[in-house]
């Protein structure tokens, strides 16, 4: 029994330690950054905090992390970039034990949630996605079952998602209608002294959480919906076809897994009079992709939501398919599904998008000791994307930064609204001309980090500058703007034989 726990918990630390690649910005931006922001004083804060649409609670269990660091003058940057990831991933461990648990110990359940790339791949990352997926487990190992029981700790954290990922309730509903018309309790007695009093007793807590934290009365649940239901401020971050969930995110989320689980989603769907614990799981599977396929921002990460519940489908068929099988021939299946989520795994963790955790590393060591070096601060221009790289929570000393920003129109829904980010990459070097003043010289950034595919459109600018590193980064664009190698460019002292400087007025 503790064995398995013990085997859970050396996977996940395993991937923290493995997985060295970027994959969302929100694993530092929503999360690490904020936290910075509280315990040191200096990180930056997006809109979306400016805005109050997102809950602290994550942020602060973070900074609780970072306080104790602090307090122990253990808050170097590896530690404080560590940290946090070492707690996600025995949150993630514990989910796992929960998930094994809920699955009567099948021995299927166990290798299908350690071998799953995409648990792997993101169990171990401080995004708000993996603590809503491990709580998403423990909260459904929790939930009633069976005919008999009627403990209702699991709404609890039902609610607790909720109120801090609203799109939770997607998930929640159809097993919470179940949980309603299965119990032995009367409904008024269940909604008014179980939903509501929790409900109510929780949300006191989180509202008085953000309503400190944002330094004004705050319900962010509700800013949330404003702002990303009914204003559609979503939809400005990429629109995706509507299919792109079931062609695209569950296949690639599930890798080699959509194989067992759709044959176990048809079998489920063939016998669906029957009651049972797939038949819910598969509906709340349902309406969460219908839920999430209607609004206009789509990523993998927000499938993480339901991963769980379908790893739990997929684990189930296998147990039942391996009771008729031969030995020889589950352990040809189980060793393909082993191999094809290895694959990925890898792949991802460790070789796609790693450029950008190399050079903020570079970076933190540079800001450490250049203005002793160099008798100047430093000050890091990140000529990309915005949110391309982790930020002050992984430099951790307060030095300027800059990049170019991506708000989404806040104020008026001005159709013809184009983000910071847009205008520089619609002509680059117009906008360095406008926004990075030449005179004085020591006014430019120390140090520009870009990615190669942007090196051609800038070169003039760069005139100035001297490279000093290179980061590999992937082998195949993301998109045209990311690039191969990501480039650390250093500006040199001496005023003279710059093109740039003498073309500028
Ligand atoms: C960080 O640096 C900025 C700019 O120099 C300064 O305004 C700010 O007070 C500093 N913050 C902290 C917490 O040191």
């Amino acid at each position: 029994m503790k064995k398995v726990l013990f085997f859970l918990i050396i996977v996940r630390i395993f991937s923290v330690y493995l997985v060295q690649t970027f994959f969302s910005p929100d694993e530092y931006w929503q999360s690490l950054e904020v936290a910075h922001k509280i315990i040191y004083g200096y990180g930056h804060l997006t809109w979306e905090w400016s805005q109050g649409i997102r809950s602290y609670l994550h942020p602060v269990i973070i900074s609780i992390l970072y306080k104790i660091l602090a307090v122990l003058k253990f808050d170097s940057v590896d530690f404080l970039v560590y940290l946090p990831r070492i707690f996600q991933a025995l949150l993630s461990a514990y989910a796992d034990y929960r998930f094994y648990n809920w699955c009567n110990k099948k021995k299927w359940s166990l290798f299908i949630v350690a071998t799953s790339w995409f648990w792997f791949y993101t169990g171990g990352r401080t995004i708000i996605n993996s603590f809503e997926a491990s709580l998403t487990t423990i909260a459904l190992s929790y939930f009633p079952w069976r005919s008999k029981d009627e403990n209702t700790r699991f709404l609890w954290i039902v609610m607790f998602l909720t109120y801090i990922r609203p799109t939770s309730a997607l998930t929640w509903a159809p097993i919470c209608i179940y949980h309603l018309k299965k119990s032995q309790f009367s409904l008024k007695d269940l909604i008014i002294k179980r939903y509501i009093l929790i409900g109510l007793i929780l949300s006191t807590f989180l509202v008085a959480i953000d309503t400190f934290f944002h330094g004004s009365f705050v319900i962010t649940p509700l800013r949330f919906f404003k702002f990303n239901v009914l204003n559609s401020v979503g939809s400005f971050y990429g629109q995706h076809p509507f299919h792109w969930y079931l062609s695209s995110g569950l296949p690639a989320v599930l890798g080699i897994n959509i194989i067992p689980f759709s044959f176990a989603a048809l079998n489920i769907l063939k016998n669906f009079n029957e009651n049972s614990v797939d038949k819910v799981l598969l509906s709340s599977i349902g309406v969460t992709l219908l839920g999430y396929s209607l609004l206009s921002h789509k990523e993998f990460r927000f499938l993480l939501q339901i991963l769980p519940l379908c790893l739990f489908i997929t684990a189930n068929y296998l147990s039942k398919w391996s009771r008729t099988k031969s030995k020889f021939y589950i352990w040809i299946v189980a060793t393909v599904i082993f191999v094809a989520n290895v694959i990925p795994a890898g792949y991802l963790g460790f070789v796609h998008q790693q450029g950008p955790l190399k050079v903020v590393n570079r970076l933190a060591k540079i800001a450490e000791k250049y203005e002793l070096e160099q008798g100047k601060p430093p000050y890091f221009f990140f000529m990309m994307p915005c949110h391309s790289t982790p930020y002050y929570s992984h430099i951790h000393v307060n030095v300027t930064m800059r990049f170019l920003t991506c708000e989404p129109p806040l104020q008026n829904d001005n159709k013809k609204y184009i983000d910071e980010s847009e205008k520089f990459y619609e002509a680059p070097m117009k906008w360095i001309r406008t926004h990075l003043p030449v005179h004085p010289i020591t006014a430019l950034p120390t140090h520009i980090v870009l990615y190669d595919t942007l090196l051609p459109k800038v070169n003039d600018f760069l005139s100035i500058y001297k490279p000093i590193d290179l980061f590999f980064n992937s082998d195949h664009l993301v998109s045209s703007r990311s690039g191969r190698n990501i480039l650390l460019y250093e500006r040199v002292h001496h005023e003279d034989k710059t093109g740039y400087l003498e073309s500028m007025p």
